[in-house]
């Protein structure tokens, strides 16, 4: 496994660095240009949540390279109000800000393995991973 990378989340910018990143990082591990977007996407939703309900944060990137599988992980970290009730955030629809409430269930939907762990008043960790095929 090669060292871990990360993007500070801080600025509405510094989405599309987080994005970019990913990306190429996906790339160059061997996604095709389909999944390259499926990963950016939700590599958005993850930092576009933390800039507006946690103000701040990080995206994270792991090169996962062994003998059976090959992927990225992508996890999010915040130190925000996070998450009482993670079934209900998981549904889709469900927003506390007036947005369409699809980013985690399209999050889910678009990687291989979702892993959403929150205390409230301490944060939030969300652990996605996504296979090369
Ligand atoms: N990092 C986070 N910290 C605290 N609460 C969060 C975090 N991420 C998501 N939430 C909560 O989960 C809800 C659902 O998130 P989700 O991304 O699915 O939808 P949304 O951000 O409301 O709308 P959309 O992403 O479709 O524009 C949010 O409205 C918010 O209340
Ligand atoms: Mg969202």
């Amino acid at each position: 496994m090669k060292p871990q990378s990360c993007v500070n989340i801080k600025k509405e910018w510094d989405i599309v660095g987080a994005r970019q990143l990913g990306r190429e990082i996906a790339k160059k591990i061997g996604f095709g240009i389909v999944d390259q977007a499926r990963i950016a996407t939700a590599i958005s939703e993850l930092a576009r949540n933390i800039y507006l309900y946690a103000e701040q944060g990080q995206i994270c990137f792991d090169v996962i390279d062994t003998m059976e599988h090959k992927g990225i992980c992508v996890t999010a970290n915040d130190s925000g109000p996070g998450i009482s009730d993670i079934g209900q955030v998981m549904q889709d629809g469900y927003t506390t800000s007036g947005g369409l409430g699809a980013g985690l269930p399209g999050v889910k939907r678009l990687m291989d393995e979702f892993d959403l762990k929150s205390v409230e008043n301490k944060g939030t960790q969300i652990k996605t991973t996504k296979w090369v095929r």
